[in-house]
């Protein structure tokens, strides 16, 4: 057999994508499975959006466009980094690539030569570690503790910084704790960062516009304008527009890094896809209300499971202020049984006897670095979510 790369053999499949694919397995089955894995708003996409996408094909842009994004959406996410972010990035200072998740995977691929070292506060997004694992780089976890709100303290950023640090990724609302950095503690962590040149910054905002509370959501450049020259601001249209099957990401950031991320970007794509690029302007420069509607919803679901748990004994959670995810402390549970027989020694255990006993599908704090959690979605229907916390609180008082 010819042979897969070494490339690959650190990479794993992600958890949640494999806890997914679990409940459509089980739903395949004729089994009535709540799934609460997934990070995908549950809203259709605005209808503006869809129409600008036609009327783009009707109208015959359907020819290569250009790698980094038309003149079109690159001014538009030029007024969308200013009007929200109070950022100015000249339009050269702009890429798009098909989701966030591009956008990092080339700003990695741009920049990490074998050796360095990317510090990642943890618990973080499945992907971040794999994808500076396949850029050849050393993910460094940086722990955040439950009792500082999963959020690093700037000490424990200042220790895991090395001369070998190339970057450090930033998510704020986290995925998966919904925790929101406030401006002090921004501020706090720009002080460190200024203390290290040699570290690029990539602030993750996908999650910007779902806040609750009043809480107001601040990012790094806009916080520490000293570090404007070293941070990317990545952001995209799948969460905040309910537009994750579209594909768009994209970033304003330094000079020389757009251009090296352009020079990758023109190697492993042809840009994005010309009706998204439309749809996206349409979204963009559009009526902006539905975002605090839909915030209002989730933070109604948010709510309400999380007065849920706080009623199931044995677990606990965190209130976070933002994205759409709890992550649920389930220590209580370590040590015991399951009605169906299953010994639970970790959160893996815990969560895979959910799924076989209740039917009820999240993703175990392994996958993301911390244990024993939970992450649970919100992003689904006030009658799933009830027929979720019914079976989770069936589920606990079954373990002995
Ligand atoms: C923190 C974070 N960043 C990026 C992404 C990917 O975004 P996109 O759909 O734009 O690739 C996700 C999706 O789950 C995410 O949770």
């Amino acid at each position: 057999m010819p042979e897969i790369a070494d490339r690959l053999k650190n990479v794993a499949v992600s958890a949640s994508v494999a806890m997914t694919q679990k409940a459509r397995d089980l739903a395949a089955q004729g089994i009535d499975v709540v799934g609460l894995s997934t990070g995908e708003p549950d809203f259709p996409t605005p209808e503006h959006a869809t129409e600008a996408a036609y009327a783009a094909a009707r109208a015959g842009d359907t020819r290569y466009p250009p790698t980094d994004g038309t003149p079109a959406l690159r001014a538009a996410i030029q007024r969308k980094f200013l009007r929200d972010n109070e950022l100015h990035y000249d339009v050269s200072q702009i890429l798009t690539a098909g989701g966030a998740k591009q956008i990092i995977f080339n700003a990695m691929l741009a920049t990490i030569n074998p050796g360095d070292e990317v510090v990642i506060p943890t618990p973080s997004w499945i992907s971040y570690a794999d994808i500076v694992k396949f850029a050849g780089g050393t993910p460094v976890p940086v722990a955040c503790y439950e009792e500082n709100g999963f959020k690093p303290l700037p000490a424990d950023l200042e220790a895991a910084i090395t001369p070998h640090t190339k970057w450090l990724l930033l998510n704020y609302p986290s995925n998966p704790t919904g925790s929101v950095a406030t401006y002090d503690e921004l501020l706090a962590l720009g002080q460190v960062l200024l203390r290290h040149p040699q570290v690029w910054i990539l602030t993750d905002d996908i999650y910007e516009h779902l806040v609750y509370d009043g809480v107001k959501f601040w990012t790094l450049a806009q916080v520490e304008p000293r570090l404007y020259d070293r941070v990317l601001t990545v952001n995209g249209v799948s969460k905040a527009y309910s537009m994750t099957g579209w594909r768009l990401g994209f970033c304003g950031g330094p000079m020389p890094l757009i251009k090296a991320m352009s020079n990758v970007n023109t190697q492993n794509s042809g840009g994005v896809t010309t009706l998204t690029q439309a749809a996206a302007v349409a979204v963009l420069d559009g009526p902006q209300d539905l975002l605090q509607e839909r915030a209002a919803i989730y933070r109604e679901r948010r709510d309400y499971v999380l007065a849920r748990l706080a009623a199931t004994p044995g677990l606990s959670c965190h209130t976070p202020q933002g994205a759409f995810y709890l992550f649920v402390n389930m220590s209580n549970f370590i040590g015991k049984t399951s009605a169906g027989g299953r010994k639970i020694g970790s959160d893996a255990d815990f969560v895979m006897a959910l799924i076989e006993e209740q039917h009820v599908v999240t993703v175990q704090g392994a996958a993301y670095g911390m244990s024993p959690y939970f992450r649970l979605s919100y992003a689904t229907s006030m009658e799933r979510l009830q027929a979720g916390c019914d079976r989770i609180a069936a589920f606990c008082a079954g373990c002995r």
